[in-house]
């Protein structure tokens, strides 16, 4: 008699696996996530395999562990190495993921050409080997020590990899990757599963690095399962505007360095180009300030990041006013609005309120409130902000503004960047006196307006 193949179901946002179909995901409360997939076999799975026997394996005293050979591998860009918190770590598997058409197969790609020692090998389940090849002329160089290997079959590709031993390894996509040990469809749960745990599994044995590239749905998820984030030891994310041309490049989990961190590259007809000095392009070229914009100094990670606000306020055409945000919470413009309308009595209500986050940045340091609501008030009243000043500061509930972390970094990037006056919360403390800096302290928001729009 034939068995039934046994099934179970997977949520999409947080990997939580069930053995019955339910609306909602009762470990992350999302709906209509939960999709069928075989169930993995108890026994003998690929992610079984391989592992020795327990009686191989032993305890060993932490000050005995030999971590001096983990010598961390530079990968030719200053910046994606400095993301990785000093380039990769000799085993490890890094997870790049990126909508389509955001740059993922370029910056993987000059990786191998821009550190032509590094043998690597770069497998590709999207393009032909003469795609690949097309590429790399494109982006200068093709005298790289890196192969390219078409393959989707994830077992072959490890057995290639086996055999060459490379020094770092490249998949392209894990979408595109399947496994014969499970019968669903490359892209699916369970495939997506058993190729990351496969490249996992390779990578600890053999100590080669391994980069993973993965699609990442609308929503921002990992190839829909984040069960991929925690297999893997680091999550880099690439996005940006698809018609701007800077991309940025996040780490969101990384098991060897701090996460937070961010580089900005810019696309060029000849690929990735690293940005060194974001803040410099980030901030506007016009001399005299138009109205409408204000310099947040933010925080990624552990730099301090100088960018332009811009809002646009306007009379609402129709009944309802229009708010929209770029890069920032739409839910805290609208709270930062009604601070303004109720604690300092301008009123918006009537008005639409665009803003947006110059460079097609994600934003949600808090500090970035003082500069959005100056960005709105220069609009509404058409009032440009001198193009020397920059502001620091959360704003409440109440309307106080209220100091934020790591000041110091900030006053000195804004003074390195040359401006002249940060306005910051005056309960916030400041160590550092940068010569032509001079830091504003305010208390809410009618004193930012007075000592700002006099
Ligand atoms: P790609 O790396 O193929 O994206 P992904 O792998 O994330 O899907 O990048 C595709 C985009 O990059 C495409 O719109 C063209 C652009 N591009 C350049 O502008 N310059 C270049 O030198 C290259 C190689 C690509
Ligand atoms: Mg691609």
């Amino acid at each position: 008699m034939a068995t039934k193949a046994k099934t179970v179901f997977y949520c999409t946002s947080c990997g939580n696996e069930s053995p019955k179909w339910m609306g909602r995901c009762p470990a992350c409360g999302e709906w209509n996530t939960m999709v069928e997939a075989p169930a993995e076999p108890k026994k003998g799975s690929a992610s079984g395999a391989g592992c020795p026997a327990r009686s191989e394996r032993r305890p060993q005293p932490l000050r005995e562990i030999d971590y001096s050979q983990d010598a961390r591998i530079s990968l030719g860009l200053g910046e994606v190495d400095r993301i990785l918190g000093g380039g990769m770590v000799p085993g490890s598997l890094v997870l790049i993921g990126g909508e389509p058409g955001i740059g993922k197969s370029t910056l993987s790609l000059q990786i191998p050409l821009s550190c032509k020692d590094l043998r690597t090998l770069y497998v590709t389940g999207e393009e032909s080997a003469r795609q690949v090849g097309m590429r790399a002329r494109r982006l200068g160089g093709d005298d790289s020590n890196c192969s390219i290997f078409c393959e989707t079959l994830i077992g072959s590709v490890i057995e290639e990899a086996r055999a060459m031993m490379p020094d770092l390894m490249i998949v392209d996509s894990v979408q595109t990757m399947y496994t014969d040990t499970v019968e669903s469809a490359p892209g699916s749960v369970s495939q997506i599963k058993e190729v990351a745990a496969a490249l996992l599994r390779f990578a600890k044995e053999s100590g080669v690095p391994v980069i993973l590239i993965g699609h990442i749905t609308k929503d921002g998820y990992i190839a829909g399962p984040k069960i991929l984030e925690h297999i893997v030891d680091v999550v880099l994310q690439f996005e940006g505007e698809n018609r701007g041309s800077y991309r940025i490049l996040r780490s969101i989990k990384n098991r060897f360095g701090s996460t937070s961190e961010l580089a900005v590259f810019e696309m060029t007809g000849s690929g990735l180009r690293e940005v060194a000095n974001p803040s410099e392009m980030l901030i506007p070229m016009h001399e005299q300030g138009l109205s409408g914009t204000a310099i947040a100094a933010m925080l990624d990670g552990t730099r301090p990041l100088l960018f332009e606000v811009q809002a646009l306020v306007s009379s609402a055409v129709y009944g309802t006013a229009q708010r929209s945000a770029t890069g920032f919470d739409a839910r805290r413009l609208n709270m930062l609005l009604a601070v303004l309308e109720k604690r300092a009595g301008f009123h918006l209500s009537a008005k639409d309120v665009f803003l947006n986050m110059a460079g097609g940045l994600r934003v949600s340091d808090p500090a970035c409130d003082l500069a959005v609501i100056c960005a709105v008030l220069s609009s509404n009243f058409d009032f440009a902000i001198p193009s020397d000043v920059c502001f620091a500061g959360e704003v409440g509930l109440s309307g106080e503004i209220r100091p934020v972390g790591q000041l110091d970094r900030r006053v000195q990037e804004a003074a390195r960047l040359g401006f002249r006056r940060i306005f910051v919360s005056s309960f916030a403390k400041v160590e550092v006196k940068p010569e032509n800096l001079r830091v504003v302290k305010v208390a809410d928001v009618p004193a930012l307006v007075k000592a700002l729009f006099k």
